[in-house]
C-alpha cells in the first residue's frame, strides 16, 4: 500500500554551473557518491515501498533522464507536467493518479534533492509516520532541529507537551522573515518543516478539497483521462486553472491536523555550495575534491571539475572551482551568493 512522490521539478540554480535548466541539480552527483540525488532519494525507500509505486513528477523536458537515471520507471510513473505550478499541484496530479491505482493508498512525499546522511533512522521515522497515518485522519512531516535562523525554511511549532512520537503541530509557519526565525529559534519549540510529507490518499485529497478546492476540482476533471491517450490533454486544462501554490502556504499552513516527527536523520537541503561543502568528505587541509587536481598550497576549497581534465592550482583558499558543459565558475566560498548574478549575466554568453 506504501506510494512514494517524488518531487523533481525545480531547476535550483544556486549550484550554477552544475545546476543548469537543462540539467538541474536533482540530476547530478552533487557529493561525488556515484549516485545522482534523485536516485539517492529513491534508494532510501528500498524496503519501504515497490520500485512500481514511485511516481516522479517533473517537467517533460527531464523525461529522458528522469527514465535513464531511474530505469525501473515505467512511462506510467513519470508524470510530466505542462507547466510549474509549484508543488501543491505537483502533489494533487501525483495523488489523484495513484487514486486510480489504489483507493487505500499510503503516501510518502520527498523532494528529489535532499541529502539524509542517517538512513536507518530516516526509515526508521518514516515507517512510524506511514503507522500513525494510517490510522488517523493526519497530514504528518519530518521535523528538523534548526540550526539556524534560516527563513528559506517552512517553521513548525509543536506541542511540546505531548509525550507521543508523533506530536501535534500548533502552526505552521512556511518561510518567515528574519526577525520572526529568530524568534522561533530562541524558543525552543520550533522545528524545521523537513519538506518530506507523510499521508493516506484519503487525508491528502481531502485537505485539498478544504484547503486548495479550484486543485481539487482541477484534477478531479483531469483524472477521468489518466491512463488514457487523453491525459496529456486533460492535464494541459487542469493546470492553467491552478495557480501557482506549494504545499506549505496552500495546505500546511491551513489545515488543523497536521502532525510532526522529530527526525535526527543528519538532513539537508542541499541548496547552495556552502552545504555541499558542509556535507562532503574533506581531505587534510579541508579541501573538497571531486575530479582530478594537482594542488600546491590549496586549502577549504571545492574543486569539482570533469574527470578527464587535470586540474593545476597554486596557492588558493577558500575558493569554488566548478566545471561543468562548458562553464568553469572560479568564486570566493563567501561570496556564493553571487552565483544567481552570474547565472542571469551568463545566458549573454550563450
Ligand atoms: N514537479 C514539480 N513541479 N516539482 C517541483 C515544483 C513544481 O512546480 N516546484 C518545486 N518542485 C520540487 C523541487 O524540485 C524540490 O525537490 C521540491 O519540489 C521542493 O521545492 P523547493 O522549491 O525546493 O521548496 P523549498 O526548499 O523552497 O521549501 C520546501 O522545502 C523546505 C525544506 O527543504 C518547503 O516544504 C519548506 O517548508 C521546507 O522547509
Ligand atoms: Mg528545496
Amino acid at each position: 500500500n506504501n506510494f512514494l512522490i517524488i518531487m523533481a521539478g525545480g531547476v535550483g540554480t544556486r549550484f550554477w554551473p552544475f545546476s543548469r535548466q537543462t540539467f538541474p541539480k536533482q540530476f547530478h552527483d552533487i557529493l561525488g557518491t556515484g549516485r545522482t540525488l534523485i536516485q539517492q532519494t529513491a534508494d532510501r525507500f528500498v524496503g519501504i515501498c515497490p520500485n512500481e509505486n514511485i511516481y516522479v513528477v517533473t517537467s517533460p523536458e527531464y523525461f529522458e533522464i528522469t527514465k535513464t537515471q531511474l530505469p525501473f520507471l515505467t512511462d506510467d510513473q513519470i508524470l510530466l507536467e505542462p507547466s510549474r505550478r509549484n508543488t501543491a499541484p505537483c502533489i494533487a496530479y501525483a495523488s489523484y493518479k495513484i487514486a486510480k491505482q489504489n483507493a487505500n493508498a499510503q503516501i510518502v512525499v520527498a523532494p528529489a534533492d535532499h541529502i539524509i546522511l542517517k538512513e536507518e533512522e530516516f526509515r526508521n521515522r518514516i515507517n512510524l509516520a506511514l503507522d500513525f497515518s494510517s490510522k488517523y485522519d493526519v497530514l504528518v512531516t519530518l521535523g528538523i532541529k534548526p540550526t539556524r535562523p534560516d527563513t528559506g525554511y517552512g517553521y513548525i511549532q509543536f506541542d511540546d507537551t505531548d509525550v507521543n512520537e508523533v506530536k501535534k503541530v500548533r502552526t505552521f509557519t512556511e518561510k518567515p522573515n528574519l526577525e520572526l526565525a529568530e524568534m522561533f529559534l530562541a524558543s525552543g519549540d520550533y522545528v524545521w518543516n523537513g519538506g518530506i510529507f507523510v499521508w493516506s490518499l484519503q487525508s491528502i485529497t481531502k485537505a485539498f478539497d478544504s484547503h486548495l478546492p479550484e486543485v481539487a476540482d482541477a484534477f478531479r476533471i483531469a483524472q477521468k483521462h489518466f491512463y488514457t491517450d487523453k491525459e496529456k490533454e486533460a492535464l494541459d486544462t487542469a493546470y492553467p486553472r491552478c495557480r501557482s501554490i506549494s504545499i506549505d502556504n496552500g495546505v500546511m499552513e491551513k489545515a488543523e491536523n497536521v502532525y510532526v516527527v522529530l527526525s535526527d536523520i543528519g538532513w539537508s537541503d542541499l541548496g547552495t555550495w556552502k552545504s555541499v561543502y558542509e556535507n562532503s568528505e574533506k581531505d587534510e587541509v579541508n579541501n573538497v575534491i571531486d575530479g582530478k587536481a594537482m594542488l600546491f598550497n590549496v586549502e577549504d576549497c571545492i574543486i569539482k571539475t570533469p574527470k578527464d581534465k587535470l586540474v593545476v592550482i597554486n596557492d588558493l583558499k577558500g575558493y569554488i572551482v566548478a566545471e561543468f558543459d562548458g562553464v568553469l565558475m572560479i568564486c570566493k566560498k563567501d561570496d556564493e551568493q553571487k552565483v544567481k548574478e552570474f547565472v542571469s549575466k551568463a545566458e549573454a554568453y550563450g
